[in-house]
């Protein structure tokens, strides 16, 4: 999905205030595990948010796209990050926060594999942990049709990234034309993003399929929503 363009990943999304998020992030962490030490950033990009995350936490991360791994590990050498599918992991550690940011959580196309990522995040909460979700947009957020531009103007360095918006049941289509001008001439390259939109209900019950209890901030850190849940308590921890 992103090979081709991991490397522009952090200036594509410089519109993106990652020190604000990571402090709403930690402001959050104080009010619901005020002795959390520890987070699993799951899809974690470049760790964008683990960098700034990790003065204050131990911080790993998985995420599919190897390039984004390597990226990540240079950014955070004392985090562990690898590649790994977020939907199937088994990483023999416990995490006091499990947190799956930026709507990466849509990738996951089917339901079951949504449940299936919840229960992965579970499975690596330590006692008393806490999971934050922020989701991709619901169906009657996605305006099909409308074209976006994105542009890059660095000295040495021009982007300019458009798309439209499609649909196709409940998956929200995005093809990407990427124009990439540096000394060496214009490029031009494509992407497609696939993600799945799921009404909040649907996430509210993927949530409970997993075993956990969750609420719903419907503004989160980035307008974009947040769940944040913890284990269900059947018996007392
Ligand atoms: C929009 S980016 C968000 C990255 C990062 N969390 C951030 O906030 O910048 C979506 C990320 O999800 C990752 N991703 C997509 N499907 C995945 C999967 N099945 N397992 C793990 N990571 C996945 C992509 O490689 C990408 O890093």
């Amino acid at each position: 999905m992103y090979s081709k363009t991991a490397q522009y990943y952090d200036l594509i999304y410089s519109f993106k205030d990652y020190a604000i998020e990571a402090e709403q992030i930690k402001d959050l962490i104080t009010q619901e595990h005020p002795t959390a030490s520890s987070i699993l950033d799951v899809a974690c990009g470049t760790a964008e948010h683990a960098k700034y995350l990790s003065d204050n936490f131990q911080i790993d991360g998985i995420d599919l796209e190897p390039e984004f791994v390597r990226i990540a590990q240079g950014k955070v050498s004392n985090g562990r990050f690898q590649e790994a599918d977020m939907s199937d992991f088994e990483l023999g550690l416990q995490y006091d926060v499990v947190q799956c940011l930026f709507s990466s959580i849509g990738y996951l196309k089917k339901a079951g594999q949504v449940v299936d990522a919840l229960i992965c995040f579970k499975k690596h909460l330590n006692p008393g942990g806490l999971i934050l979700v922020e989701p991709w947009f619901s169906p009657e957020q996605w305006n099909v049709g409308s074209p976006h531009v994105l542009t890059i103007d660095e000295p040495g360095l021009k982007i300019c990234r458009m798309n439209s918006s499609g649909l196709e049941g409940n998956i929200s289509k995005m093809h990407f034309h990427y124009l990439i001008g540096t000394p060496n001439g214009v490029e031009h390259i494509t992407e497609d993003h696939e993600l799945a939109l799921y009404t909040l209900e649907e996430m509210l019950s993927f949530f409970e399929q997993a075993g956990l209890t969750v609420q719903y901030d419907p503004v989160g850190l980035f307008d974009r929503g947040l769940y944040i849940a913890k284990k269900m308590q059947l018996n007392k921890e």
